[in-house]
Parts: structure tokens; C-alpha cells; sequence
């Protein structure tokens, strides 16, 4: 018989406030649902955007939506996952039904609502409460906490051989900039690409970039502690838009002559994605938004200059449909065809959460490493410990 879990989470109780790390209860799985023992947890710049209360969503909720665990338990009518199944939880799930999931071009499945955050199960309630109160989900998943509760779309069972302190940067981060540069975009061989914002997502864009043969690849972002690792990872000129004496997209230009053929926006601002767009070929430039931008800011662009050509376009998980494509990244990873390691910057026990934020929002180097992504790594025996 199942029955609730007490364990540890991570709660933020309002916008713009210290989490706090909380006992809390979560529910057995209800029927089609799936409780997970969370191994580790990434933190991405859609964690950052909520927690600032950019995006409308119910709090209290536990955030983090990209993780690696074990299934613990399932309820009735689940077939695709089983207790000890190594998983990762997905932001957009893949239910197989509806038109996105049908469409051979679609991948943004219709049981996301982006709008009010999916902070619920899809019956409507959620399973976590603390203190007698209920407790939302993030993006429909949660991971800042020991064990949590997803819906079976929202869940894809990986190769046992997967290592658990990394993988969960499979599950959103490493597909999301990989893609938007190999399935999206589908970057040339010789291209020259511009990448604005150099994070996890960003970093994940230049990879792909350079998987695909791109011969000059632009990096843009305030933070010039990003810049000797975007370069290892491939980055051939680097710009500090604060530093220039005119807008970046004009100094790309220049540096281009007629403009980039790819440009991504891995930032989340209006701002910077008008910057990317004129950074882009006026006639064949292909301009992809990766950024969540506030849900309330709308995007301007000058009307005539689209009609010289260039594309503009959204990119939504770098276009995986994920149940069907996220297991075979993590076998490609296995195989060394792909690597995420130098995604990982740090590997934090749960209990110091708030320093892995704080790291996260500073962008500082730490321990000789460039603070490229911040990893939530939560090990059984420090989640049993009591500090
Ligand atoms: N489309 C999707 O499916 C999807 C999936 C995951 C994340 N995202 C979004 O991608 C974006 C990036 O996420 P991340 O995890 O890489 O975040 P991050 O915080 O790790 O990286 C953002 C980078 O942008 C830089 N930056 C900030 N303001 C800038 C400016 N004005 N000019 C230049 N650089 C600037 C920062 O220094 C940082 O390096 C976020 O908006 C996130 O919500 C989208
Ligand atoms: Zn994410
Ligand atoms: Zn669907």
C-alpha cells in the first residue's frame, strides 16, 4: 500500500524571497502519475525567471523541473515507467494524443499550459502540502525536493548505466541549446552564428553550433567570466555589450559584413532578442528565440525589414519530442557522442541549495571552474544527514 512520503523541499513561499528547506508531504502517485526519489537537479534560467515572479504561477510551489532519480512508486494505468526505473522528469511532457505531439513538426505538448506555470497535476490539485498547506508544482514537475510527483507524459525512463549527478542536464538545459542549433536552426557547415548569453543554455547553442561545423561562432554576454570557457568550448569572438562604443548588433555587422546567418537569443529579454534579430542576414539570416521573456512583455520589431527574408523563429525544448528523443540523448552521451561535462560546473549537497543559487545568480568563478551552470546535486546520504 503507498503511503505519503515526508521528506525535505525546497519551497519558495512568495516572489523574490530565500527559499526555505521545508518538511513536506507528498501524496502517492494517482492513477497515470509517478513518484520519483530525486537523484539531482539543474538549475536553469526558467527556475531564475519564476522565482522573480516573471512568469505567472501559484506559491507556494517547489521549484526545478530538470531532474534525474529512481521511480519510487507508480499509480494505476502506468505502463511505461516501473519502481527502480532511472528516470528524468521533463518540462514539456509528451502525452501522444494531441495536435502538437501528432504533428510531425510539433513538440510543444498541449497538457503544458505555460500559463499559470502548470503549478498543478492534471486533475487539478497538487500532491505536496506542508504545515496542512497545499504546496504547487513548477512547470508541472518540482525537483528541489527529495521525492516528488510528475504525470507519466512527464516522465521518460534512461539507460541504467546513466550517471545520476550529471544526466539531469538531459532533461532541459543540454537539449534545449543543442537542439535549437541541430534540429531548429539546423546550423551549415561554414556558418558564422551569434549566440547571445552564455549560460547553460547558451553554452549548449555553441556546442551545437560547433557540432554542425559552424566556422565562426559569435559570443555575447555581460559576464566576461564566461568567456574563457565559451571559447574552449568553441566560441571564436567574444562581446561585452556594456563595453561597446555602439549597439552589438551593429558591431556583428562588422564583424560579419552582411550579418549572421543563425543568431540565438539564450537570455530572456526583449532587448537582447531585437539585438539578435538585426544581428541577423537581412536575406537568408534565420533568427531563433531560446529566452523565456516575462510573460507580460511584448516583442517589437520593424515591420519592413521582414519581408527582405530572414526567418524568426521559437524554440521550445530544441524541438525534441521528448519521451521519444531524451532517452537516446542520454545513450549518445553514454557513447561519448555527445558531452555534457563541462555543463557542470558545481555539484552542491541538497542542504546547501542556497549556495547553489547563489552561485548561480553571482556567476563567479569558484574552485578554478567558470560558473557556467550551477548543479543541484542531492546524495542519498546528505539528504539523510541532519545539517
Ligand atoms: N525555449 C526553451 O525551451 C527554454 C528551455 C530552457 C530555458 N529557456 C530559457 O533560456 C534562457 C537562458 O537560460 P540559462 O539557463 O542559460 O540562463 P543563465 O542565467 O544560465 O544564462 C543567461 C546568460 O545571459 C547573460 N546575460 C544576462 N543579461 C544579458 C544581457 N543584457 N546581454 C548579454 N548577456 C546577458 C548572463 O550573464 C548569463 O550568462 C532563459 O530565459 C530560460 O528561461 C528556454
Ligand atoms: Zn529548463
Ligand atoms: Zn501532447
Amino acid at each position: 500500500m503507498k503511503t505519503t512520503i515526508t521528506c525535505r523541499a525546497a519551497i519558495a513561499w512568495k516572489e523574490k524571497s530565500p527559499l526555505s528547506i521545508e518538511e513536506v508531504q507528498v501524496e502517492p502517485p494517482k492513477p497515470g502519475e509517478v513518484r520519483i526519489k530525486m537523484a539531482s537537479s539543474g538549475i536553469c534560467g526558467s527556475d531564475a525567471h519564476v522565482l522573480k515572479g516573471e512568469l505567472p504561477l501559484k506559491f507556494p510551489f517547489i521549484p526545478g523541473h530538470e531532474g534525474a532519480g529512481t521511480v519510487e512508486s507508480v499509480g494505476d494505468g502506468v505502463s511505461s515507467v516501473k519502481p527502480g526505473d532511472k528516470v528524468l522528469t521533463l518540462i514539456i511532457p509528451q502525452c501522444r494524443e494531441c495536435d502538437a505531439c501528432l504533428h510531425s513538426q510539433g513538440n510543444f505538448c498541449d497538457k503544458q499550459d505555460v500559463l499559470p506555470c502548470s503549478g498543478v497535476m492534471l486533475d487539478g490539485t497538487s500532491r505536496f502540502s506542508c504545515q496542512g498547506q497545499k504546496v504547487y508544482h513548477s512547470f508541472r514537475t518540482s525537483t528541489f525536493t527529495e521525492y516528488t510527483v510528475v504525470p507519466e507524459i512527464a516522465v521518460v525512463s534512461v539507460d541504467a548505466a546513466a550517471p545520476m549527478d550529471k544526466v539531469c542536464l538531459l532533461s532541459c538545459g543540454f537539449p534545449t541549446g543543442y537542439g535549437a542549433a541541430v534540429n531548429s536552426a539546423k546550423v551549415t557547415p561554414g556558418s558564422t552564428c551569434v549566440v547571445f548569453g552564455l549560460g547553460g543554455i547558451g553554452s549548449a547553442i555553441v556546442m551545437g553550433c560547433k557540432a554542425s561545423g559552424a566556422s565562426r561562432i559569435i559570443g555575447v554576454d555581460i559576464n566576461e567570466q564566461k568567456f574563457p570557457w565559451a571559447r574552449a568550448l568553441g566560441v571564436t569572438d567574444c562581446l561585452n555589450p556594456n563595453k561597446l562604443r555602439k549597439p552589438v548588433h551593429e558591431v556583428v555587422m562588422e564583424m560579419t559584413g552582411v550579418g549572421a546567418d543563425f543568431a540565438f537569443e539564450a537570455i530572456g529579454k526583449v532587448d537582447t532578442m531585437v539585438s539578435a534579430w538585426n544581428s541577423c542576414n537581412k536575406s537568408y539570416g534565420v533568427c531563433l528565440i531560446v529566452g523565456l521573456a516575462p510573460s507580460d512583455a511584448q516583442l517589437s520589431l520593424e515591420s519592413t525589414k521582414i519581408i527582405s527574408g530572414k526567418t524568426l523563429k521559437g524554440v521550445c525544448l530544441g524541438d525534441y519530442k521528448t519521451r521519444d528523443c531524451i532517452p537516446q540523448l542520454v545513450t549518445d552521451y553514454l557513447q561519448d557522442k555527445i558531452n555534457i561535462d563541462p555543463l557542470v560546473t558545481h555539484q552542491l549537497p541538497f542542504n546547501q541549495l542556497h549556495k547553489a543559487l547563489e552561485l548561480y545568480h553571482s556567476g563567479k568563478t569558484a574552485g578554478g571552474n567558470l560558473d557556467l551552470w550551477y548543479l543541484l546535486y542531492m546524495s542519498p546520504c546528505i539528504l539523510m544527514s541532519s545539517t
